[in-house]
């Protein structure tokens, strides 16, 4: 009996895997709060998971378009052939409009959250919905597009399941052994269908191990940071003479970053505290949380526009003196072109000066669009200099 061969097997039930797989992941997503972290990490995998899947449907189209399909056996009506090609076409569409719909929708949201598939590969928005007006309405259209054409292609694979499965139990015709993975004396598919979901299991695993490693990495380098503030001074030990660091609360995930590339002037001499002054700038587009995606998304139009604006500056107005080793620093900090005064306590501790505050970054209009429920508009910028 004539079958497909071990590379149409293959991708026909990969495919079939995937396809579960995302309506399983946006199910539950769906039902979490909007603000549950989970639920933005299940979405970020649903998105790589559907891109890889529109990938192999491009494969899987390619291979159909040269190769013919086996010949049906000759019991099967016209009528039901018929039927089946129909069906096959319309999973066919689906397959392609979904990822489609899901990748326009992701590019048209006024979030603007850049995509990394598996959190390593940088996939681009549609370039035609990112400026469009009115993203919010077209995001939504999306979704509602994207949401329909999922319960289409439920509804098709649930008709077609059941026919192929009429197929074996009832009409016992071997239609469904024509696309069974066991049976065929081609053997090249097992092997290609197992490296295929080992590959992607391995990258799960090194992609979750990675995101944990960062998490910790984040608590670590935080508990460092402290740790460091206190102990540094007196031994002498800073291995940076200054540092820059931030964190913001991501849907109450925190997300703590450094600006790599900075650098702090101050010159303050307790005697003669008129002249004191401090000078910080800060390149935006340094900036380093440990985690691409979102390094990724900071440096963008809606967040600093590094492009447009690459320098965060402070520079103050004046530095009085609150009792020993603190102080009050008043002057204006200039970020995505906006300046606004502000005002902080700093410390010194033997020869390092320190300080952490808070600012309201939409006061710069940093985050603009609807993302004040995801990410949080108070931001804590810390910053330590040993002059
Ligand atoms: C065959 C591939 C895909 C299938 C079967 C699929 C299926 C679904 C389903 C069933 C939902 C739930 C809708 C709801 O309950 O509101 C959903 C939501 C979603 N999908 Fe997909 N999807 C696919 C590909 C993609 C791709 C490629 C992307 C983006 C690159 C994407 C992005 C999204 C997003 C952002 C949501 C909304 C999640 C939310 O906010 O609730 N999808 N998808
Ligand atoms: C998301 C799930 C699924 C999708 C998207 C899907 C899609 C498709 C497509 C597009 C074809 C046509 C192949 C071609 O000629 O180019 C096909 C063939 C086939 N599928 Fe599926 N399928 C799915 C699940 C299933 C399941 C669960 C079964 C069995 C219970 C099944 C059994 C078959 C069989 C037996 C054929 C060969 C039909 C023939 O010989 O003409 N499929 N499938």
């Amino acid at each position: 009996m004539s079958r497909y061969n071990s590379v149409a097997v293959s991708l026909h039930w990969l495919i079939a895997l995937l396809i579960a797989g995302l309506i399983v992941l946006a199910k539950i997503s769906h039902n979490l709060a909007e603000t549950d972290p989970l639920r933005f990490d299940l979405i970020q995998w649903h998105k790589s998971f559907g891109i890889t899947l529109l990938l192999l449907v491009a494969v899987r189209i390619l291979w159909r378009l040269t190769h013919r399909p086996p010949a049906l056996p000759r019991s099967i009506k016209k009528l039901e052939r018929f039927g089946a090609s129909a069906a096959h076409l319309a999973l066919y569409g689906l397959m392609i409009a979904l990822p489609l719909t899901g990748w326009a929708m992701v590019s048209a949201s006024p979030l603007n959250l850049a995509t990394e598939l598996f959190g390593l590969i940088p996939w681009p928005h549609l370039p035609w919905l990112t400026d469009i007006a009115d993203k919010d309405v077209w995001e939504h259209r999306f979704h509602d597009l994207h949401y329909w054409l999922a319960n289409g292609l439920i509804a098709i694979v649930a008709v077609h399941a059941l026919a192929a499965l009429r197929h074996q139990f009832l009409l016992k015709d071997g239609v469904l052994s024509r696309m069974t993975i066991a049976g065929g004396q081609d053997n090249g598919y097992g092997l290609f269908l197992g490296m295929l979901i080992a590959g992607a299991g391995v990258i799960g695993l090194l992609n979750l191990t990675d995101h944990h490693h960062n998490q910790q990495r984040n608590d670590v380098s935080v508990a460092a940071e402290s740790a460091n503030a206190e102990a540094s001074v007196d031994a002498a030990t800073v291995e940076k003479e200054s540092r820059v660091t931030f964190s913001a609360s991501q849907m109450g995930d925190p997300i703590n970053g450094v600006f790599e590339d900075h650098q702090i002037t101050l010159d303050l001499n307790d005697e003669n505290l008129a002249a004191a002054t401090l000078l910080a700038k800060v390149v935006t587009g340094s900036v380093d949380t440990g985690d691409g995606q979102i390094d990724a998304t900071v440096v963008t139009a809606d967040w600093f526009a590094s492009e447009q604006y690459p320098d965060a500056e402070f520079a103050s107005s004046a530095i009085e003196l609150v009792e020993d080793g603190v102080y009050t620093v008043a002057g204006s900090l200039t970020i995505r072109g906006q300046s606004n005064d502000i005002e902080f306590t700093m410390r010194r501790e033997g020869g390092t000066y320190s300080s952490s505050f808070t600012i309201d970054r939409t006061d710069f209009g940093v985050g603009v669009g609807g993302q004040d429920e995801f990410v949080a508009p108070v931001v804590s910028i810390g910053f330590e200099v040993t002059p």
